[in-house]
């Protein structure tokens, strides 16, 4: 099969031309064609190698065979309407069903990670019959207009929120109002949650959800404190208001302990509904909104018919399938708790030599390395972290960054990654710091002569 149709330059002229330009590009001063990949790594027109440090979605390993394989086989046999009675769907949700506590029993298959999460708001609303919505500050939640309004990361940039949305402060010990100094952070923050829902019920608004990621990403690699889950959800729950996990980055064994990242929080939480996305299908367009038995009673009530054309075909849970099978087999929960814990490991060691680095915080192979100005203020280093994401371009390593304000390095790689993969991006990182910080000592020391020569004069 031919790699490439179109020189790079024509396709970039191509694509500026044909596709709409709010669609952007990685490295949009100078894009990278991807024509084939294999397990983590990426290859260009030119046959030249990247080691991937972004693609959460494809989680066991870009292009794996069994997946392959399993998605040819079902297509070449049947891919039918969802209407009709097949094995696939119901075998997919019994092994879904086994990886979470048992109150998570009824499952629904959707096409994106945005349309599980307006789903989750529809089944909210009809269970509680309540409008309004808990949200965390810098949340992202997906791109359909009823997830743009819940999401802060964009209605920010737009019209602004809308009067049934309730913005809380992210719970961030880094840069947040409570730190890790604080006793109790987790009980600080989760009463933040508690004021919310006193303020809108003044108001006279009721509360329908509570929705988070189990780890923030877009907010910026965060971890909860201990038992901010548990808590929020007492007073959500108090309040009639359900608890909304949103798994699209963090399910999938990415956090390398736990299956699912809310599992972090400990046995004694479990959301209402949690939504999954971007690795359940490794690349292939599948997700899924697991919730209770009375909530989806609930949502039957209403007498409307649930029907979603492609969600859950026979070709979309044989992928599924096939990715819990090499998740088991190759033990990639168990490869992002070695590699993830080692990367960790290599990335505070460089934290000890770099002021640079501020914080490095993350579970598995869901890692983020936060770059500031100095230590004492935290004041995020943002030219800092995307000078580093150009060089690391330049070392064949694709890398992002995340957080308010695109300081946090972003590692959330194939869960193939390797030992050897880790310790080649943080002798990378090392180096590129190094020179940095040399250019920045020579700055700091030009800056302080300019200013002597010119008090002199
Ligand atoms: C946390 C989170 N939720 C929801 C979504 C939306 O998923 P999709 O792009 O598959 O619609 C995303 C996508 O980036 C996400 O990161």
């Amino acid at each position: 099969m031919a790699l490439e149709v179109f020189h790079k330059d024509e396709t970039l002229q191509m694509r500026r031309k044909l596709i709409g330009q709010s669609c952007r590009l990685f490295f949009s001063h100078d894009p990278v064609k991807i024509v084939r990949a294999r397990g983590q790594y990426l290859y260009d027109e030119n046959g030249m190698q990247y080691l991937d440090c972004i693609s959460n979605v494809q989680h066991v390993g870009h292009c794996h065979p069994s997946i392959t394989q399993a998605a040819a086989a079902q297509m070449d046999l049947l891919n039918s309407n969802t209407r009709f009675l097949h094995d696939n769907i119901v075998l997919y949700a019994d092994r879904l069903a086994a990886t979470l506590p048992k109150k998570l029993c009824v499952f629904y298959f959707v096409n994106s990670g945005s349309e599980a999460n307006d789903l989750a708001l529809r089944l909210a609303r009809q269970y509680t019959r309540h409008q309004d919505v808990i949200v965390l500050d810098h949340a992202y939640h997906g791109h359909l207009t009823s997830l743009i309004d819940i999401s802060p990361y964009k209605f920010r940039k737009l019209e602004g929120q809308k009067e049934w949305v309730h913005v809380a402060p992210l719970p961030d010990t880094y840069h947040g109002i409570y730190r890790e100094d604080h006793p109790d952070p987790g009980q600080a923050y989760a009463d933040t949650v508690k004021s919310l829902i006193e303020e809108a019920h003044k108001k006279g608004r009721k509360i329908s959800s509570f929705f988070a990621e189990s780890l923030p990403s877009v907010g910026g690699q965060i971890i909860f404190p201990t038992g901010y889950c548990k808590r929020v959800a007492e007073y959500v729950r108090e309040a009639g208001g359900v608890y909304v996990a949103d798994e699209i980055q963090t399910g999938f064994g990415r956090v390398g302990s736990h299956f699912w990242a809310f599992q972090l929080q400990g046995e004694d939480f479990c959301p209402d509904i949690v939504t999954m996305g971007k690795p359940i299908g490794n690349g292939h367009p599948i997700a899924c909104v697991a919730t209770t038995e009375e909530i989806a009673a609930a949502f039957t009530a209403n007498g409307v018919e649930y029907f979603n054309t492609f969600g859950g075909n026979p070709v979309s849970c044989a992928i599924g399938l096939a990715v819990l099978d090499v998740l088991e087999k190759e033990d990639l929960g168990g490869n992002a708790v070695r590699v993830g814990g080692h990367l960790k490991q290599l990335l505070l060691q460089l934290q000890t030599k770099h002021p640079l680095i501020g914080d490095v915080r993350g579970v598995g192979l869901f890692i983020g390395m936060e770059l500031v100005k100095d230590r004492a203020s935290r004041k995020p280093a943002t030219e800092e972290a995307a000078h580093l994401v150009r060089r690391l371009k330049e070392e064949r390593i694709v890398i992002s960054t995340d957080g308010p304000w695109d300081s946090v390095i972003k590692f959330k790689p194939p869960m193939c990654f390797s030992i050897e993969d880790a310790e080649r991006v943080s002798t990378c990182i090392d180096q590129i710091l190094r020179v940095i910080s040399t250019y920045n000592k020579c700055y700091t020391h030009a800056t302080h002569l300019i200013e002597y020569f010119l008090n002199k004069t």
